[in-house]
């Protein structure tokens, strides 16, 4: 069983869960969504989350982002169980992974890019990658990542972010270039070198009078001037994101399969 968690109704956080919930149900995996008004106190969270990791027919727990204000990240992902913790955020698993322990979970983006640069083929051995973000939850271990010392890692990685001078000449340089700064459409053609692995993890909304929303989703990456330049580049929508939906599931059927070894 995997339980989602969300706190209120902000509207991309009820489309998040409402894939992940469709992924789950097609793969067959049972799923419960948990629902909190958005003005619950941070410590009735908790508790449930207490009892979810003591609840033997939970495997995974996911507490979808963003929260509210007054709910601190940090201490709701310390509180989930790092055996349950399929997202890969508790502090157990992200120091595992900074270790080189690969027996943690992985967070789910980064995680997916990986699989997705493996599938493709790609040998990252020996590569120059750049990322660009250096948040919690794609860059910092997107870079851990690509530089275990691993047969498909071993790549020599810069990251970069908002205060990283002369931007440009990184990118430039990067044989895989992964963008996850939330900034429409940054990287332009003139950054990135022939034949270079473009992966667009940024999901950007923007006014688009044309669509019948008003608004549609781009990437961290100006797609139409990148592509003809590119080796290989990912779409975006429809790149990374499923991937993501995907290395989710992964990460349950693990942590279910580990406490069924365990009991
Ligand atoms: N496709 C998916 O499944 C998926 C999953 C998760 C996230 N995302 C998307 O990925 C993007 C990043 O997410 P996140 O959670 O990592 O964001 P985050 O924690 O807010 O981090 C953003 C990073 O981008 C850097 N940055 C911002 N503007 C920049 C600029 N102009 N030049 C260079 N660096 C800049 C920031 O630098 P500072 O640290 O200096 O402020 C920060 O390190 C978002 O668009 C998010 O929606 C997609």
């Amino acid at each position: 069983m995997l339980v989602f968690i969300r706190m209120g109704e902000d509207p991309a956080s009820r489309v998040y869960v409402g894939m992940k919930e469709k992924t789950a149900a097609q793969l067959g995996i049972e799923s419960q969504t948990i629902v909190f008004p958005e003005a619950t106190a941070e410590s009735v969270l908790l508790e449930r989350l207490r009892s979810l990791n003591s609840d033997s027919q939970t495997h995974g727990i996911l507490v979808q982002a963003p929260l509210p204000k007054h709910i601190s990240e940090t201490i709701v992902y310390r509180t989930v169980a790092p055996q349950k913790d399929v997202d890969g955020f508790h502090p157990e698993n992200v120091g595992k992974l900074m270790l080189g322990d690969l027996s943690g979970f992985v967070p789910c983006t980064p995680a997916g890019v990986h699989e997705l640069l493996r599938r493709s083929g790609i040998e990252i051995p020996g590569t120059r990658a750049v990322v660009l973000g250096r948040g919690n939850i794609v860059g910092k271990p997107m870079t851990a990542i690509l530089l275990q010392k691993a047969p498909d890692a071993n790549s020599t990685v810069t990251l970069c972010h908002s205060r990283t001078l002369n931007i440009e000449s990184h990118c430039q340089a990067a044989d895989i270039l992964i963008a996850a700064i939330g900034v429409p459409e940054f990287v332009k053609a003139s950054m990135v070198k022939p034949g270079a692995v473009v992966i667009d993890v940024g999901v950007n909304r923007i006014p688009d009078p044309t669509a019948k929303k008003g608004s549609r989703l781009v990437g961290d990456v100006a797609f139409d001037e990148v592509q003809p330049i590119a080796g290989k580049i990912t779409p975006n929508p429809g790149g990374v994101g499923p991937m993501t939906i995907a290395m989710l599931m992964r990460n349950t059927v693990e942590a279910a399969s580990r406490m069924a070894q365990q009991s």
